[in-house]
This record gives structure tokens, sequence and C-alpha cells, in this order.
């Protein structure tokens, strides 16, 4: 079959290589792609602006497709596959991604929260406040111990959550966000509380019943080293992560995915695609152990967890695709490859601030041992390879465990280079260190 991939990032590049493998797909197009998607066996770039769903229609009934993929999580929110529903000539189309309702457990914090609590989901204790309510929320917040955790309750690219130490400062952003700093996305503000611990990724595919929790993650949000400085949209992964353990991850699974699963199942809600729980490890003082808490849903795969998740399944995903589809993903099994995977990621130097473009890219053909991702790149008139955004590619090696995939990822990476180009030398050391 034909099939459809929505997105241009380093998340959809790893995605490209695990879809296009399948030899249940024909061609698979990508909208819009990159370079590297570009050159992917049985690829397809096509121009078009993952917003545009008549455009995509468009592509879907031209080429024959019969399943999309939706990366990242505007086009969701936005309702896409809504609009796949309601058009007599879509509707058979599998769409691997939630409605604009389900969506909405990314789409808008409060949502989430209520949705938490609804199906007893633990989560940080929270309210939510509206520009009406400044007074009532400054209060709320003054009740808080520091530091102090501000959400914008729409999508803001990553930038809408503060963390902020003085309550003085805290109270001044919250007025500022109440009074639209992040826009409309901030006219609606989540105060929660702070917790302590050491944050991991889970990914679950879901048919609305059944469910897959596919390999665990961590990724590196912060430019600088020792997650310091501005957030960016992502500066490494890797997989598994070691604390996730069997006894962990139960508890995973009993208070948080099958809740979830479930409760959008009771709410009425049909959800057919990924649910990205972006969790916190907290140690529990009195036992000593390690207890999930979920920090916030994303209704998509990760960048750049995908880039280290998406190369240990080993399973075919187009095949876990169409059992989400058609709901049997209870008769299918999710297999994975128990090596460790480690992605570096290059960025523009300046990123996330002011960054050039068009830096011819050297040294991607000499990296033999692991695989290159794109994320923001292009092809000249020459063919010669340039950078064309902040996050530029990364590099994925597998190994027998993390730090010997982190080890293999930087010798290759070294390979590679532009002029002004960056990355952070400590990936994962956070998690060596928690090892010894
Ligand atoms: N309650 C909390 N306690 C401690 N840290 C928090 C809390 N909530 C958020 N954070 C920190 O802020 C980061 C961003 O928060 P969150 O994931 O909710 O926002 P986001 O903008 O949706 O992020 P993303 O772009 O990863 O989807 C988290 O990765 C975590 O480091
Ligand atoms: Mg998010």
């Amino acid at each position: 079959m034909n099939i459809l991939l929505i997105g241009s990032g380093g998340r959809e590049h790893a995605m490209a290589c695990r879809i296009a493998g399948s030899n249940r797909c024909s061609t698979l197009f990508v909208a819009p792609g990159n370079a590297g998607t570009a050159h992917v066996d049985g690829c397809r770039n096509v121009n078009v602006d993952p917003m545009d769903f008549e455009a995509l229609r468009q592509v879907v009934l031209e080429n024959d497709v019969k399943m999309v993929v939706v990366g990242p999580e505007a086009p969701l929110v936005g309702g896409v596959a809504d609009y796949f529903a309601a058009s007599a000539d879509l509707r058979d189309v599998m769409v691997i991604g939630p409605g604009r309702e389900g969506a909405q457990l990314e789409g808008s914090k409060d949502f989430a929260k209520r949705f938490m609590q609804r199906h007893n989901i633990p989560t940080a204790a929270y309210r939510s406040f509206t520009a009406d309510q400044a007074q009532e929320a400054a209060v709320f917040l003054s009740t808080l111990k520091a530091p102090y955790v501000l959400k914008a309750d729409g999508l803001a690219a990553g930038k809408g959550v503060l963390i902020i130490d003085s309550l003085e400062e805290a109270q001044r952003e919250l007025r500022a966000m109440l009074q639209g700093k992040f826009g409309q996305a901030s006219a609606k503000v989540v105060v929660e509380q702070y917790l302590e611990g050491v944050e991991l990724s889970v990914f679950v595919l879901t048919d609305g019943k059944h469910y897959k929790i596919l390999p665990t993650a961590k990724d590196y949000k912060r430019i600088g080293e020792g997650d310091t400085g501005l957030n960016t949209g992502g500066m490494g992964s890797v997989s598994p992560v070691h604390f996730a353990d069997k006894r962990f991850m139960q508890k995973v699974e009993e208070r948080i995915v099958a809740p979830t699963v479930r409760g959008l199942s009771r709410d009425g809600i049909g959800y057919k695609g990924f649910i990205f729980a972006g969790l916190m490890a907290v140690t529990d003082k009195a036992t000593g152990e390690m207890d999930p808490y979920v920090i916030e849903y994303n209704v998509r795969m990760g960048d750049p967890e995908t880039e280290s998740v998406f190369p240990r399944i080993t399973s075919d995903v187009v095949e876990l695709f169409e059992h989400t589809w058609r709901g049997t993903l209870h008769q299918v099994d999710l297999t994975v490859d128990q090596r460790a995977a480690a992605c570096v990621m290059m960025v523009a130097g300046g990123y996330p601030e002011h960054y050039v473009k068009g830096k011819q890219i050297t040294g991607v053909e000499d990296v033999k041992e692991s695989m290159v991702f794109h994320a923001g790149t292009s092809r000249g008139t020459d063919g010669s390879l340039l950078t064309a955004g902040g996050r530029v590619l990364c590099v994925t090696s597998l190994s027998e465990s993390v730090p010997a995939a982190l080890l293999k990822s930087y010798q290759e990476l070294a390979k590679i280079s532009w002029e002004d180009c960056y990355f952070r030398r400590d990936i994962g050391q956070d998690l060596l260190k928690m090892m010894i």
C-alpha cells in the first residue's frame, strides 16, 4: 500500500526508515519531508504544508494512499483525523493519530489535568486560572513552595512552561501570561506543584482499547551542558532508561497507561495513535522507591526520542499501525532490539536564538557505524548538503549498552561538520552517574 507520513523533522526521518522498510509499504510519501527522507528507498517528499488538509487530501487521492501517519501535534490538535473521517472519499484511509478531542490531551494542559484527576492518574497538584481569576491565582501561588511551575494551557511550541524560583517573579510572570504573554495559549494558565525527580518519556501505541508500550527513552531539552540554558526542541536522547526497570514499569502500566486508555474509552473519546507520557520519577522518602507521576501528555511520538526508539523496534511498524486502525492491537506482538540506542543532535550555532542557515555540511557519507537522521537540511543547486534549520541532524547508534552507544555516536559524529555547528558533549551523562 501507499502511505503518507506528515512532518519534516528527525522524528519523521526515523519513522520513514521503519515504514518504508516494511514490505507492506509500496511508496511512502512524506509531507513535506526533508533532504534526509528524500534519500530513503521507497520514499518521496511532497511539498505540502501539514496544516493544509485540502492539499493533504489531494496527495492521498492522487496517489491511492491507504494510510496516513501524523508526526507532529499541530495538525492533530487542528483536527486532521476528523477531517479525514468526515470526508466520504477519505473515510477508509487508516489515520494513525487521534482526533481533535483526544488531541486535547496535549492541546490543553487544563484538559489533561482534569482528565488525570477524573481517572485518578498520578500528577502534580494544580489549579487552573483565567484572566478574571488573576487575584485568586496570585493567592494560590503564594500557598505553594518554590520553584513555581506555570504552564500556558494551549500549545506554545515547548516555550509555554515557566519554572521560577522567586515568588515575586512568579507572580509577575503569571500576570503577564494571563494578559496574553503566550497569546491565546495562556488565556488559561495551569499553576502546579513542583515535582523533584528524574524525567523520562514513555510511549504507547493504542487502538483505543488495547495498547503496546514502546521502549522507554530520555531526552535532553536544554541547550547547555548540565541541563543549563534555554529549552530547545531536543539535543539528544537515549533508550532504554535503566531505572525504568520491571517494577517501575509495572507501576507505570497500572497507574498511568491502563487508566489513561480506559479513561479515554470511558469518556467516549476514540483514540488511535501514540500517547507520549512525559513522566517524573519521584523517589518516595519513606520507601526509597521511585514512583511515576505524569508531567504532561503528548499525542504523538517525541523528537528526539523517536530517533532512539524507532531504530529499536524490530516489529513491522506498518503491521502495528494496521492493527491500531482495526482495533486489534492485542493480536500482534511488539518485538524490540535489546541493544541500547543513543542519539546526539547537531545544531546551528546560536540556536535556539539567532542562527544562520545555508552552511555546507561535510562528512555525513563517512558515517558507517551509525544512522544519521536529518532534522533541518536541504540540498544546494550543486547537490551539496546544507543546513536549513536550528536542529540540523542527529547521529544515532545501537550498541550493547547506553554508554557504548553514546561512545559510538560521539565517534561517528566527529566526522560531520559545518561552520559554527554545536552539540552537547554530555548527553546521557546524568544516567551514567546514576548507574555507578
Ligand atoms: N510539575 C513539574 N515539576 C517539575 N518540573 C516540571 C513540572 N512541569 C514541567 N516541568 C519541567 O518543564 C518541562 C516542560 O514542561 P511540559 O512537558 O509540561 O511542557 P511542554 O511545553 O508541553 O513540553 P514539550 O515540548 O516537551 O511537550 C518538563 O520537561 C519538565 O522539565
Ligand atoms: Mg508537551
